[in-house]
């Protein structure tokens, strides 16, 4: 099987979907959608990730300091489209049925429907010529009681079912295609 070469990209690497939850300077909350997410070891896990260019949820954790980032599943994948493609300075983003809560341990918005929340506290933010690399202490993780049963991992991943992306596209937990960036939020 032969090669070819190609300008940068990561298609057919998929990744995994996260909504970051932010106040604003007036407290009202912002989630956007983030795909450039990993963890880093340092004495205890981490997280690393990257904003580019200028977002709401970016402004709003560089002023904070503080985030949740939430697990994005099939069951949000609508919503989550839409705050992904829709930017923070538009006045009717937020105007969506979110269920909101607050994090246990810091003063962060955690959507209430996704099963996994991560509440990050930034370390070091990595400012870069058109965007940021941003190291995060997991200061708490909230997980749905539901993931602490005995059943195994693959039944609670396909209970739970995530949503990963590659190549402008939204996979399923079973690998199907569940559209293009964009569609999902048409259900809306
Ligand atoms: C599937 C998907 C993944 C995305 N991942 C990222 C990402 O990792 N980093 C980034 O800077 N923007 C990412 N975006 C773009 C932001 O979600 C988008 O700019 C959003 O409008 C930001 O909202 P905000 O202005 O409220 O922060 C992604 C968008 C989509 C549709």
């Amino acid at each position: 099987m032969g090669k070819i070469s190609l300008r940068p990209n990561n298609d057919y690497c998929p990744q995994t979907l996260f909504l970051y939850g932010t106040y604003d300077e007036n407290g009202n909350p912002d989630f956007g959608l983030f795909c450039w997410f990993s963890y880093i070891w340092d004495g205890e896990l981490g997280v690393m990730c990257c904003i580019g260019g200028n977002k709401t949820t970016r402004e709003n954790i560089e002023r904070s300091k503080i985030f949740s980032a939430n697990l994005v599943t099939e069951k949000l994948l609508a919503v989550a489209d839409h705050l992904g493609n829709t930017s923070g300075s538009d006045p009717d983003k937020m105007k969506i049925d979110l269920d909101i809560g607050k994090g246990a341990v810091l003063d962060v918005p955690i959507l209430n429907d996704s099963p996994v929340n991560f509440e990050l506290e930034v370390t070091d933010l990595i400012q870069k010529h058109d965007g940021e690399v941003i190291l995060c202490k997991i200061r708490n993780v909230l997980q749905d009681e539901s993931l602490s049963s005995d059943e195994s991992v693959d039944k609670k991943l396909s209970s739970i079912a995530p949503v990963r992306t590659t190549a402008r596209t939204y996979l399923g937990n079973d690998g199907s295609n569940l559209g293009a960036w964009g569609e999902p939020r048409k259900r809306l």
